[in-house]
């Protein structure tokens, strides 16, 4: 299984791969996470290095993406890491362990100082992810509080501090 980034190509394999990761989280209904992909693309949030895919034997089965956020009221850049999804017929095989390493290594290498995100605790702390009232990052609804968590990177500063905002189109979610 290799990592590498998102190209143009990639796109409709994505957006199958998240359908089908999220589908138990929707029955009945079409997950939402293909088309958060699809409206971050364009939305000037994207940061395309940070938009990564795994390949086993030639086939996309999972992805993961962190976009531009910020921490208000100062508007201090940050990141959001959402969706991540592996397809259910590679899960519990190391995929997305190597993903979320992946981005980390890389937002880390672009100087970003704090990935933020809403997720299990039991899954994400392995990836050195913490409650983010730790860090004193607040999450906009307060009911997220028990699932929303920041893991602060080589240039993490203690001030970066207050009320985190995703990228306008999670607002649709
Ligand atoms: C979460 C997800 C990305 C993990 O991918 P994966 O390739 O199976 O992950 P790994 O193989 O690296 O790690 C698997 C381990 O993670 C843990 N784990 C996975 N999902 C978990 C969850 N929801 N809660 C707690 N632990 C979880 C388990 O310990 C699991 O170990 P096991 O294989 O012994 O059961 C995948 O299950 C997925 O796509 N889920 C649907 C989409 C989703 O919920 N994404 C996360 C929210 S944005």
């Amino acid at each position: 299984m290799l990592i590498r980034r998102e190209l143009p190509s990639d796109e409709s394999a994505i957006r199958r791969v998240h359908a089908d990761a999220f589908a138990p989280h929707y029955p009945g209904e079409q997950p939402a996470e293909p088309q958060l992909v699809d409206d971050l693309r364009p939305s000037g949030a994207y940061l395309g290095a940070l938009s990564l895919i795994a390949v086993s034997d030639g086939e996309i089965v999972g992805h993961v993406c962190c976009t531009r956020a910020t921490l208000l009221p100062r508007e201090d850049p940050v990141l959001g890491l959402a969706p991540l999804g592996v397809r259910q017929s590679h899960q519990h095989r190391g995929v997305g362990g190597a993903l979320m390493h992946a981005v980390l290594g890389a937002a880390d290498a672009l100087d970003e100082p704090l990935v933020v995100l809403l997720g299990h605790l039991d899954y994400y702390q392995r990836f050195g992810f913490r409650p983010a009232a730790e860090v004193g990052v607040e999450p906009e609804n307060p009911e997220w509080s028990p699932f929303f968590q920041a893991r602060s990177l080589t240039s993490y500063r203690p001030e970066l501090r207050g009320r985190f905002r995703y990228a306008q189109p999670f607002d649709d979610l």
